[in-house]
């Protein structure tokens, strides 16, 4: 079907409907193709503006009066908009704290429902971070909770029946990423939330890195509860808080452990006795980082008028042109694809597998090394992930990024470069 030269690359971008996005997003540097928008999210050039006008007006003149004007329910109506992305409803979505915060709350509100039942089920390809909060929780609840890590058999998917087997009467939660983050492998989330019920148990998703990449069915799926990041797709910038899901009938149900005052029925009584506050407000805690909330609303925005199905229209597309390109290209030089074959199974990145991807991943990002500056990521310990962000990637770059590829191994530029690790890869 493609035979894979510049030229169509060139055609398929001026065919592409989403394509004029791309112009909204601040690009400084014209040399750079950004492969790594399913760790941190470029800049919206309305966002820079907005948050300039936050700073400006809303802090600088307007100061505390702006709890009233906007501030105090900013997480709600950012959760709101969220919702309408997930297949959620209004009020069943709150933007908080960070992804791990998140679902130490969830994840403790869920075994606090489920008294009694002792297993945790997730696995080995979940973020790591997740594993910690779960075995952290477990551990400080002192009841005998025991965290069951399903093993991958292919370090790539999970087999629905893997899961099948493992939930029993004794399970009290079922702690998948929707999209897992190395090798994108993407569970079907109203299966596994089915299993997770016929044993009575909860199904809390982590949706970093499906949400604003995938249309996310959290209502039809049943799901229970879910988390996620804001800072990926959702391009709300470094450190931006997180967002948590709770189903509308589970919410008055549930406690979060930390009884903090945002989460209170009425903060500003200040009673010295807690409450919580009907709805999805009992799971907030503090005062929300007001500042970096402010640039997800412009993606959401956009994200809603585009239509995150002609978004992941997009993604499927691109991602299939990037393995065929890869295959084309780079497969008899030892690159393999580490990602479920089928698009179906695969969120909107695709890791590339190679035995000396860090150096390779060096080579990409340096400026001198090729003809352009390709920035994917690296994920212990041969993974290249090269992220599909469609609201700006276009098909030229993943063109130009695996042309880059070949160049940097054919001619071994990569062995010019240290193998020990940066802190961040
Ligand atoms: C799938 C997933 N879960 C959790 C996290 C951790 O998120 P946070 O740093 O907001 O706690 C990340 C971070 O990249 C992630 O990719």
């Amino acid at each position: 079907m493609k035979d894979f030269t510049e030229a169509q690359a060139l055609q398929m971008d001026r065919e592409d409907p989403l394509g004029v996005l791309r112009e909204k997003f601040s690009i400084q540097n014209k040399n750079l193709i950004y492969l790594d928008g399913n760790s941190l999210g470029m800049l919206l050039k309305a966002a820079s503006k907005d948050l300039q006008e936050e700073v400006e007006q809303a802090w600088g003149s307007q100061l505390i009066r702006s709890w009233n004007q906007g501030w105090y329910e900013k997480g709600l109506v950012l959760g709101d908009k969220i919702a309408e992305i997930a297949g959620a409803s209004k009020g069943e979505v709150a933007v908080a704290d960070s992804t791990s915060v998140n679902l130490y709350k969830l994840a403790y509100a869920a075994l606090r429902l489920k008294r009694g039942r002792k297993k945790i089920i997730t696995d080995d390809l979940n973020f790591p971070s997740d594993i910690y909060i779960l075995k952290g929780l477990a551990e400080s609840l002192g009841e005998g909770h025991e965290v069951v890590v399903l093993e991958s058999a292919d370090g790539m998917t999970i087999l629905p029946e893997q899961v099948r087997e493992a939930i029993d009467d004794d399970t009290a939660l079922v702690s998948f990423s929707h999209v897992v983050f190395k090798s994108a492998y993407m569970y079907d989330m109203e299966q596994v939330t089915h299993m997770a019920h016929q044993y009575g148990a909860l199904a809390l998703w982590d949706l970093s890195h499906s949400i604003g990449s995938v249309p996310v069915e959290l209502n039809t799926s049943g799901a229970d509860l879910a988390v996620g990041c804001t800072y990926k797709y959702l391009n709300g910038g470094p450190g931006s808080p997180a967002f948590l899901y709770v189903r509308r009938d589970l919410q008055n149900q549930l406690t979060s452990p930390l009884q903090g005052w945002f989460g209170e029925q009425d903060p500003f009584d200040f009673g010295l006795d807690y409450r919580p506050a009907r709805g999805i407000r009992r799971f907030l805690a503090g005062t929300p980082p007001i500042l970096s909330m402010v640039p997800v609303e412009r993606t959401l925005e956009m994200m809603i008028g585009a239509g995150i199905h002609q978004i992941r229209e997009k993604s499927i597309v691109q991602s299939e042109y990037l393995v065929g390109l890869v295959g084309h290209k780079l497969r008899a030089l030892g690159f393999s694809v580490g990602s479920p074959d089928d698009a179906g199974k695969r969120g909107s990145h695709v890791s590339l597998k190679h035995p000396e991807a860090y150096r390779i991943c060096k080579a990409l990002i340096d400026p001198g090394a090729g003809n352009w500056e390709v920035v994917p990521d690296f994920r212990e310990p041969d993974h290249i992930r090269i992220g599909i962000t469609p609201l700006y990637t276009r098909f030229i770059d993943l063109y130009r990024a695996v042309q880059e590829l070949k160049y940097i191994d054919e001619k071994k530029i990569y062995l010019d470069y240290s193998a020990e690790r940066h802190a961040v890869t």
